[in-house]
Order: structure tokens, then sequence, then C-alpha cells
């Protein structure tokens, strides 16, 4: 890729986005895209009926035509939306102006448990927009890199989940996930969609730094010892994604780091390398909870179609939450 081509990350103020932006580095240049450019749900859904009279709501007819494919293809998208249009016609005019080589979709509803109580906001975003974003990419010819994830498996396997193993989604999360990777490759089947795990690194809020949280207010607390699955470092997944994606890799691919850990272990090893008393934390059990979603009890991904295509395998995650943590960011965190 020149340094003239553009990489266009969905999601950039995103726990994932941040990292893909600081990966993609000083040699492209990166258009950082949020939600209050590309809204997602907005992409994939209609918007509610608006009190203004339809025409006064409907963008110039140009744009309106140049769009009638897309309405057509997905499900419930109705005319009255201005905002969803201009949505539309700023992604569609990015991709049409011929810099955008690479989108890196790295935007989705995340939150495991509201889900369930909002399933079509999840829908909305993680389906039908992914979809829209995938269809758009096909339509101007640029390649896509999405993001997936290890929760559209059913946690019952005893051995890291391959890319060719049935998928059982438990929560709604999983399964908008599991649907916005199937319309992703039915408009663009050479996509790379890339199923990750257990994200943490810098910028945001995940479950490290609640870990670390919790621990500084020197009091105990659970941590369920029955979830195992493959924590990994956005730093080395932004890496290899931007990798990947700049050499046009399609498919799909399990990407993260190497090694297997339950939430448990994860926090207990957290505040070990953190200098932080481990005996704070305490097992519980998944059951005990009672978290709204169901979550897979074993999710290990099998990395190694990632470990061959980049030439050798990713970091360990225990060495990944090392540099993590020891880190000038994190220790401050
Ligand atoms: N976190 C994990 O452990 C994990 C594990 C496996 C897979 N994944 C996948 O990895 C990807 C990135 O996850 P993450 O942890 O980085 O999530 P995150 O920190 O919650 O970031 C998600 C990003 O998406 C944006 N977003 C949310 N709804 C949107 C919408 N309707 N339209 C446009 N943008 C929207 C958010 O914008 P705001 O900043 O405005 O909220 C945010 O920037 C997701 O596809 C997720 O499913 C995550």
């Amino acid at each position: 890729m020149t340094a003239a081509e553009e990489i266009l990350v969905l999601g950039h103020h995103g726990l994932l986005g941040r990292a893909v932006v600081d990966a993609c580095g000083p040699g492209c240049r990166v258009i950082a895209g949020g939600r209050e450019s590309f809204d997602l749900a907005r992409l994939g859904r209609a918007a509610p009926p608006s009190s203004q009279p339809v025409a006064a709501t409907l963008p110039p007819p140009e744009a309106d035509q140049r769009l009638d494919w897309l309405r057509d293809e997905l499900t419930g998208l109705g005319p009255s939306a201005a905002d969803l249009h201009a949505g539309l016609d700023h992604l569609a005019s990015l991709l049409a102006a011929g810099q955008v080589r690479l989108v890196i979709n790295c935007a989705g509803y995340t939150d495991v448990d509201q889900a369930e109580s909002e399933p079509e906001a999840a829908l909305a975003a993680n389906t039908q927009g992914a979809g829209a974003v995938a269809r758009l990419c096909a339509r101007h010819g640029v390649r896509l890199v999405h993001v997936s994830t290890d929760y559209v498996f059913d946690g019952q396997a005893r051995r890291p989940y391959r890319e060719d193993d049935p998928a059982r989604p438990l929560s709604v999360y999983g399964r908008s996930k599991l649907e916005g990777e199937r319309l992703v490759r039915e408009h663009l089947p050479s996509a790379l969609i890339v199923r990750s795990a257990w994200l943490f690194g810098p910028g945001r809020a995940n479950f490290v730094t609640k870990i670390l949280a919790q621990a500084r207010t020197g009091r105990a607390f659970a941590v369920v010892d029955d979830q195992v699955g493959s924590p990994t470092f956005t730093v080395d997944l932004a890496l290899a994604i931007v990798t990947l994606g700049r050499r046009g890799a399609s498919g799909l691919l399990h990407l993260v780091n190497v090694g297997q850990a339950s939430r448990f272990e994860l926090a207990r090893q957290t505040l070990a390398i953190a200098g932080l008393d481990p005996e704070l934390v305490r097992p519980t059990t998944t059951a005990a909870l009672a978290a709204p979603a169901a979550r897979p009890a074993w999710s290990v991904l099998d990395g190694r179609r990632a470990s061959r295509l980049l030439g050798q395998p990713q970091p360990t995650w225990l060495d990944a939450l090392r540099r993590y943590l020891l880190s000038t960011e994190e220790k401050e965190a």
C-alpha cells in the first residue's frame, strides 16, 4: 500500500479501533470513522418514523437514486430517514472517491448483557450495519476486514475452536455477530473476517482495568473460574489485522494471543504483575453471577491459520499482559 492510499477505520474510539489506528502507522493516511459519521445502527435499520413530511426529509433525488440498490437489499430500511441517507452518502462518497483501499470495521454493539434487553439495537449495528458496510465495499472495490467474536460458539468444545467448527451462539450479541459475519460474506466474499476474544489494551475500560480498579479498593471480590477463553492484547491483534488487511488476506480467521485462561486466572495474573495482592480475587461460578446473557464456558480459539498467514505465532497472552501492564500508561491506570 502506498502512502497516498487510505485506510478507513470504523469505530476508532473503541478499544480495538484505537489500537488499529495506531498500528496503521505513518505510512498511510487513516480516516477514523466514529458513530457521529457512520452510525452502523442507522445504516442498518429504518430510522424511527419522521414527524416531518416525507418529501422534506429526503435527500436530493440523485443521492437517493444512487442508494436504491442498498435500500432494496437490506430489510427494514425506510425511505424517510434523512440521517440514514446522510450516513450512507458519506460512506459511499468516501469510498467512491477512490483513495480508500481498505476498510477495517472495529465498530459494533458490544454490551453483551445489555443486548439481551435491546436485541434490535444489537442486530441493527452488528448484523445489518456490518452488511451495509460490506455491500458498500463490494460496490466500490474496497477491501474489508470485519471483526467478530468467540461468542459465536456455544462453549461445549474441549479443544480450541477452528474456523470451520459449527457456530452456535448462546446470546443475542453472539447471534447478531454471527449473522453479521454471514451478511459480510454474502456481500463481499473476499472480506477478511477476524474472530477475536477477551480483549484488553490501552485507552478504554476493559476486563483488566476493571480488575485493577476493584483490587485498589483493598476489598476481596469474586471472579468466575468456569469461563475459559483466549485473552488478547489489542496492540498485537491490531498489528496482525493491519498486516493481513494490507496483504489482502480473505476468509475467516481466528486471531488471538496464544494460550488459554479462565477469567479467574487472568484476574490473578493481572494483580500479580501489577504488584497487587492476587488473593483479593476469589473464585465464583457463572451461575452464581447470574448475568443476563449466557456466555460460552470454553471458547478458546485455534489461531494456527493466522500463524501460518503471518509466518509466526502470536505472542502468548501472559507475555502480552505483562507488556500491557508494564507500559507507563497502564501503570497509571
Ligand atoms: N471487547 C472484546 O472483548 C471483544 C471480543 C471479541 C470480539 N470483539 C469485537 O471487536 C470489535 C471491537 O470491539 P471493542 O472491544 O473495541 O468495542 P468497543 O470498545 O465497545 O468499541 C466499539 C466501537 O464501536 C462504536 N459503535 C458502537 N455502536 C456503533 C454504531 N451504531 N455505529 C457506529 N459505531 C458504533 C463505538 O462508538 P462509541 O465510542 O461512540 O461508543 C466504539 O467506538 C467489535 O466488533 C467486537 O464485537 C470484542
